[in-house]
């Protein structure tokens, strides 16, 4: 079975450059491999990742990322089955997303206030992000 999930997580203060090539890095070296796709977003202190594939390999995933120190306070926003990838070459597509899309983003997925002040408190100093409309497309088949 294909399953997609997408969840929230606050970035690490401390998090550079550095840290999100390794991530990227990570990414393409595993989940080929594990037939793991998806896409990230990295706002400058939240992450917001999209991951596609079999249960067995999400839960997996799910639990090397929520121990991995780099993030904290991970959410998860949607998971159930999809009929087919939305990225389906993609080891991970990567994105930096500005304040209007993260406004966009916050709308049409509804989050609560807790990830709203999170939101609220992103320094938006990133340009235009193109993925926000595919995970809006993702998060609304996952809920319907
Ligand atoms: C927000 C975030 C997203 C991540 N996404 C992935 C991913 O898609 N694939 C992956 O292998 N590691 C990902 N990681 C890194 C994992 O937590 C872990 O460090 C990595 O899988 C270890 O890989 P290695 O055993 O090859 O060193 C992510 C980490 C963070 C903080």
């Amino acid at each position: 079975m294909l399953e997609a999930l997408v969840y929230i997580s606050a970035a690490d203060p401390e998090i550079g450059d550095r840290d999100i090539q390794d991530i990227l890095a990570a990414a393409e070296r595993n989940n080929p491999a594990e037939q793991l796709t998806g896409a990230l977003i990295f706002t400058g202190s939240i992450f917001v990742q999209l991951l596609e594939g079999s249960p067995v390999c999400l839960d997996a995933m799910m639990g090397r990322i929520v121990s991995d120190s780099r993030n904290s306070a991970v959410i998860g926003l949607a998971r159930g089955p999809i009929a087919q990838r939305q990225f389906p070459s993609w080891s991970m597509a990567y994105q930096v997303m500005d304040g209007l899309a993260a406004d966009q983003l916050h709308a049409q997925v509804g989050w609560d206030n807790t990830v709203k002040k999170l939101l609220d408190a992103i320094p938006y100093q990133h340009s235009i992000n193109s993925l926000t409309p595919i995970f809006a497309g993702v998060l609304s088949e996952l809920q319907s």
